[in-house]
């Protein structure tokens, strides 16, 4: 996590470098802050507030070079002596993103060397590491590569020095940083929407690269300290796409977005009159020829989407498949199987466990590779066999919306093309789910028409404690998810369970104070649920039932339904998201949380 941006110019970079920051909020904001060069000098400005007060206390900082963080705290409580960036002996100031694993053991050399530490972090060792270099009269980019052979661990970094005006360093490894191209100034980000103000041609570093970043031109040289050439990249993201507009939170912009994000993220299958593997990527079909079974890697929302395809993959395609949380897998003996598919999911591409996961399945045998996600370049991208990117644009909030009914429209569309190549799908049946996709931005749209009501309902949460979600089939990882979106921005706690394990436990829990929230669409396991939805009642439990329209549930005495607009068959999981979405947004404005930044955490979990 952490967000670093850097910028070399000849014109006052401090505003480039705030409104890069505000952009790489959501990748963490227990503390911001920024260095910039003046006269030979290093001046620091920290904050543990936003960056909004970051920019206030800079109102006097200028300068034509400078670096600047937004911290998730990982080493070190977040307090102004831990803000990044870190500074060594008053000459080398570093932005770190990611986490040093030999920080210890560098630290206890560093100091006998004669360093002092002004903060807990594990990045202070590399400003000094780099100093350490730098002092004997090396170049900068020189001294910053000695510095991270020494590095064990995960970072993307920005460096300056005091006496050195005109040079910006940046480098990554396991964490992401790319590099801005504009004319006579050159900037390093986290991710391109921070750069978006002031160029739209970015180019991507690649693992183990470090760039010499000048006024004029830049120089990449990759893991071996050779010179590399990176292509550059128009972005395609629109400064629109980033802004809040109309709405209050991101978190609301990206809920209405929904529409317009399967829209995109279906446009190539909608278009066509037939379902071709191409879509994930020109080895597919042999690929998808030659396995015989799934193995989805994914964490949070990710994950969730992974447990509503196994019910898809298993029933419609035939295909076997596991859903294993990444953090779990990445660390357990487990039994390769070469024709197996491993698919991981993820919004970001960036997330440790997920990452380390996909690297973990590959090193012991595993042969084929699928990632889903949200960011072309991105390195779980990279690093997979075959891809399918959402196009669900940048998600900012840090309850992932939608990027998690993206992620289901795209598994839902591996699932129809395992199927077709297996045999198990009928051109009849082929044509139907094609007219249903094509239905599908229309009737998410139907569903965010339900806003105004479940604002109302939401009332009824504000001074509830504990929430129970049910579900049960292909809706029990749905009921997974309202309860994770409730948990993280409400911080109310919220459980979720499979309607038929009510009796098991979670039914000891039920009284007047435990709202139960059922996902109730009108499929195979309805009766079976309403049954479930009785046990509740007969104690006392408050219902609030999301309902199909033909489900025959009504609201009567503690029982409060919402009814869905239409039912969507196998894609209804997609449309049932929707207003438990909304329900967590209402209830955290209810509570008066920060809904786009819930405490301790962040949208991009690049460590472990
Ligand atoms: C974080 C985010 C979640 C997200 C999870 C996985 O915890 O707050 O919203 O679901 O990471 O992220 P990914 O980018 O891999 O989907």
């Amino acid at each position: 996590m952490c967000g670093i941006v850097g910028a070399v110019a000849q014109r006052n970079v401090v505003p480039v470098l705030l409104q890069g920051l505000l952009r790489l909020e959501y990748r963490g904001y227990d503390s911001a802050g920024l260095v910039v060069v003046n006269h030979n000098q290093l001046e620091r400005v920290v904050s543990t507030g936003r960056v909004a007060e970051l920019s206030e206390k800079t109102i006097h900082t200028s300068g034509h070079l400078g670096i600047a963080h937004t911290r998730w705290a990982t080493h070190g409580v977040p307090s102004e002596r831990n803000a990044h960036p870190h500074i060594s002996s008053g000459q080398i100031a570093v932005a770190h993103n990611g986490i040093i694993e030999n920080y210890e053991e560098l630290r206890t050399r560093l100091s006998a060397q004669g360093y002092t530490f002004a903060s807990d972090t594990d990045t202070e060792v590399i400003a000094h590491l780099i100093h350490s270099h730098y002092a004997r009269g090396i170049s900068l980019l020189g001294a910053t590569q000695a510095a991270l052979a020494e590095l064990v661990g995960a970072y993307a970094i920005g460096v300056v020095a005091a006496d050195n005006p005109q040079q910006l360093i940046g480098a990554r490894k396991g964490s992401p940083l790319l590099l801005g191209v504009g004319e006579i100034e050159h900037f390093i980000a986290s991710d391109a929407s921070a750069l978006l103000q002031v160029t739209k041609n970015m180019v991507y570093l690649e693992e183990g690269d470090v760039v010499e970043v000048g006024l004029h031109g830049y120089r990449i040289f990759n893991a071996q300290g050779e010179a590399a050439q990176r292509p550059v990249h128009v972005s395609e993201l629109t400064n629109e796409s980033v802004e809040l507009g109309e709405y209050r939170h991101y978190m609301q912009k990206e809920i209405h977005e929904q529409p317009q994000a399967l829209a995109n993220t279906l446009e190539s299958v909608c278009n066509s009159q037939s379902l071709i593997p191409g879509i994930f990527g020109a080895e597919a079909a042999a690929t998808f020829a030659d396995i015989d079974s799934i193995l989805i890697l994914a964490c949070g929302t990710s994950n969730h989407a992974g447990q509503v395809a196994r019910y898809w993959l298993e029933e419609i395609a035939g295909i076997p498949c596991n859903v294993e949380i990444a953090s779990e897998y990445r660390y357990r003996v487990s039994v390769v199987n070469p024709k197996t598919l491993v698919v991981t999911i993820s919004q970001s591409g960036e997330t440790a466990d997920t990452m380390a996961a996909l690297n973990h399945a590959k090193s012991i045998g595993h042969l084929h590779t699928l990632s889903i996600c949200n960011v072309p370049e991105s390195a779980l991208v990279r690093a997979s066999k075959l891809r399918m990117l959402t196009r669900a644009g940048p998600e900012i909030g840090v309850a992932s919306t939608k990027a998690f009914t993206t992620q289901l429209a795209a598994l839902f569309l591996l699932t129809l093309i395992l199927a077709k190549q297996r045999g198990r799908l009928s051109q009849e049946a082929e044509q139907k789910h094609l007219h249903d996709l094509r239905h599908l931005p229309a009737a998410a749209q139907a569903v965010l028409n339900l806003e105004p009501q479940i604002a109302e309902l939401a009332k009824h949460f504000a001074d509830k404690h504990h929430a129970l979600f049910l579900g049960r089939g292909l809706h029990y990882p749905i009921a997974l998810e309202g309860a994770l979106k409730l948990k993280e921005i409400s911080y109310i706690h919220a459980e979720a369970y499979p309607a038929g394990e009510l009796k098991h436990g979670p039914l000891a829990l039920v009284d007047q104070d435990m709202p139960v929230i059922a996902v109730a669409p009108n499929d195979a396991l309805l009766e079976k649920l309403k049954s479930n939805l009785q046990e509740v009642r007969a104690r006392g439990g408050e219902l609030y039932v999301f309902a199909d329209a033909d489900t025959r549930i009504h609201s009567s005495d503690g029982v409060h339904r919402m009814q869905m607009p239409e039912h969507a068959g196998y894609l209804s999981p997609i449309l049932h998201t929707i207003p438990l979405q909304l329900l967590a947004y209402y209830v955290a404005l209810q509570k008066g949380t920060d809904v786009d930044k819930p405490r301790n955490l962040a949208k991009s979990v690049t460590v472990e």
